[in-house]
């Protein structure tokens, strides 16, 4: 969602800022711009469409601070007039997040004379600004009043026309980091923005960052504070491409390395993995396919730990009645960290219960503010279709249960522990697989249907919502036992039906339902667990996934499916890591 880069340096700020939002540009957006100072002025630039567009309007000018935005429309339309920046009186402003008490403060702002040209909440921020400060020195005193005019989320980057030297930088719910670097400093929504520069950032949290060209100052309570330097440890070569011609593609071929990395790590450091065996219930509650992930994990925590756990969608667990006991626990998924609702259903489960951050970003909200956090350390992940990230949240979950197994089944530890040494190896044999032909098939057609059964289900969950982000072809996901009470009904001749069969204990009634299928004329291809025996005429093409135990079978499964859905999108010709509409990290409720 929103980007923002701001910076104040050196260099000329232009190519600088451009370069930035296009660093951003897989948080998905749907138009952009920047304000610059130019001779003590400020200018203006902003266009519809891809940054692109942008650089078409813009002009060469002198100039060595300005902000920068990509826009994911929330309120009006993409167009020029609700692109930021916003300028209102003595103030520029760009924002990613969500004001909910905009009507109210339009009205007040309305009375007070301020007059709008757009429909964004962020016009009316930028005009609470103006009305807030009116001289260079009430600067910091007037931002600090902004915590407890505005509700909903906001990161602001800030130009004063009475300040032309500054930039300003707060947020509450919605990312921003400050970093400092030989050539300048900068404001950004996340680290792949400055890594170019400097690997070195710092967290805004609270405070109130004044940007100068050679320092980054941070305020709270009005009082200029101290902040810790962070370092970004993982390899620059995760924010780039590295030779591939999609992120997707790159961060599906990092999985292998990053699984070895990963166990390597946590099985020599075991104790970072805290034990779950105490809990009574968990409930595990997260969006998109970190809800998919979930579901995997409660299910396998269900079968080997004998733990009731509930899987909800963050989006619905904030607002309904919920029945958290203390001795219950709550994990929240997250690549990113900063997913609106799966905070807020964070801060909601911490009234009541202990919580458990699995996340990826470091340093992110969720693992802030989570009592126990577990690093997935899958690095950078840009592509919008999340694949490694989601890969390891998986492998997190197996990794809780093998903790506990070590106690109550050491024998069935052992199994998995040397299974664990053949993932990375069997991951790269599914990604060398030749899916050509399978695309194909798959490519020519509008609909395509998943289905599974307990885990496989969950599996199908995740490999249909990769086919439709990527490919806009149709593809739903049933249970395969539902398909008689709706379905089936679609089934025309030729429709795909792709099946999941990995688990042992009920692969054969998902054959019973897969030969439904096939009377009715579907394409049948069946992705399956090299050790189950199914006859040559229940599929028309067969993906094999090596036999494994359970808790690490469950890592490979996914990948042949991430792989069809890149390799369809790009059959069709598609903008594979920027797919229209989604944004990677969904900042906003
Ligand atoms: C967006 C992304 C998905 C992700 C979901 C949850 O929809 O495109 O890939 O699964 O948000 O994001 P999170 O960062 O909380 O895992």
């Amino acid at each position: 969602m929103c980007g923002i880069i701001g910076y104040n340096g050196k260099e000329n700020a232009i190519p600088i800022l451009i370069e930035g939002l296009k660093s951003l540009e897989y948080r998905g957006y749907d138009s952009s711009g920047i304000a610059y100072f130019t001779n003590n002025k400020i200018k203006i630039f902003k266009e519809q469409g891809r940054i692109e567009e942008l650089e078409k309007i813009l002009v060469s000018d002198d100039t060595n601070i300005g902000i920068g935005h990509t826009r994911w429309a929330t309120h009006g339309r993409p167009n020029n007039i609700n692109a930021h920046p916003h300028k209102v009186g003595n103030v520029t402003l760009v924002h990613n997040g969500i004001i909910e008490n905009y009507h109210e403060l339009k009205e007040e702002l309305l009375k007070k004379g301020y007059t709008f040209k757009s429909e964004t909440d962020t016009e009316v921020a930028a005009a609470l600004v103006d009305d807030l400060i009116k001289t260079k020195e009430n600067i910091i005193s007037g931002l600090a009043k902004l915590k407890n005019i505005l509700k909903g989320s906001y990161a602001f980057a800030i130009l004063f026309d009475f300040d032309p030297d500054n930039i300003y930088a707060l947020r509450y719910g919605s990312p921003l980091i400050v970093a400092e670097s030989s050539i300048g400093n900068f404001i950004a929504s996340d680290i792949p923005a400055i890594l170019k520069y400097t690997k070195n950032y710092y967290l805004i949290d609270d405070s109130i960052a004044v940007i100068t060209k050679d320092k980054i100052k941070f305020y709270l309570n009005n009082q200029e504070i101290h902040k810790e330097k962070l370092t970004f440890n993982h390899d620059i070569m995760s924010a780039t491409k590295g030779g591939y011609s999609h992120f997707m593609l790159k961060e599906i071929n990092e999985e292998p390395e990053l699984v070895d990395k990963y166990l390597k790590y946590y099985l020599n450091n075991l104790e970072l993995i805290p034990s779950i065996s105490k809990y009574k219930k968990i409930y595990i509650v997260a969006c998109g396919s970190a809800y998919h992930a979930s579901l995997i994990g409660s299910y396998l925590i269900e079968k080997y730990l004998n733990i009731e756990t509930k899987v909800e969608l963050a989006s619905e667990f904030r607002y309904k009645k919920n029945f958290l006991k203390k001795d219950d626990l709550v994990i929240l998924v997250s690549q990113s960290g900063e997913t609106a609702d799966t905070i807020a259903s964070l801060r909601l489960a911490k009234e009541t219960t202990k919580t458990l951050g699995i996340v990826n970003v470091v340093g992110s909200t969720i693992a802030r503010e989570s009592q126990e956090v577990i690093y997935i350390n899958a690095g950078c992940e840009i592509a919008v279709a999340t694949t490694k990230a989601f890969t390891l949240q998986v492998l997190t979950f197996s990794m809780l249960i093998y903790k506990e197994l070590l106690k109550i089944d050491p024998e069935l530890s052992k199994e998995v522990l040397n299974d664990y040494n053949k993932l990375s190896q069997e991951i790269r044999k599914l990604i060398n697989i030749d899916y050509k032909d399978i695309v194909n098939k798959i490519s020519k057609h509008k609909d395509v249907f998943f289905i599974g059964r307990l885990i496989d289900y969950y599996l199908a969950l995740e490999g249909s919502l990769k086919l439709k982000e990527i490919s806009y072809i149709h593809s739903e996901t049933y249970a395969a036992g539902e398909l008689k009470h709706g379905t089936i009904s679609l089934i025309e001749e030729n429709t795909p039906v792709i099946s999941v069969l990995t688990d042992k204990s009920i692969y054969e009634k998902t054959i019973s339902n897969i030969k439904e299928t096939k009377a009715r004329g579907a394409y049948s291809l069946v992705i399956k667990r090299e050790c189950l025996n199914i006859a040559s005429d229940v599929y028309d093409d067969l993906i094999e996934i090596p036999d494994l135990s359970d808790l690490t079978t469950c890592v490979l499964s996914v990948i042949p499916m991430q792989l069809l859905a890149y390799y369809v999108a790009l059959n069709l010709g598609y903008d594979i890591d920027k797919p229209r509409n989604l944004a990677k990290s969904v900042t906003v409720e």
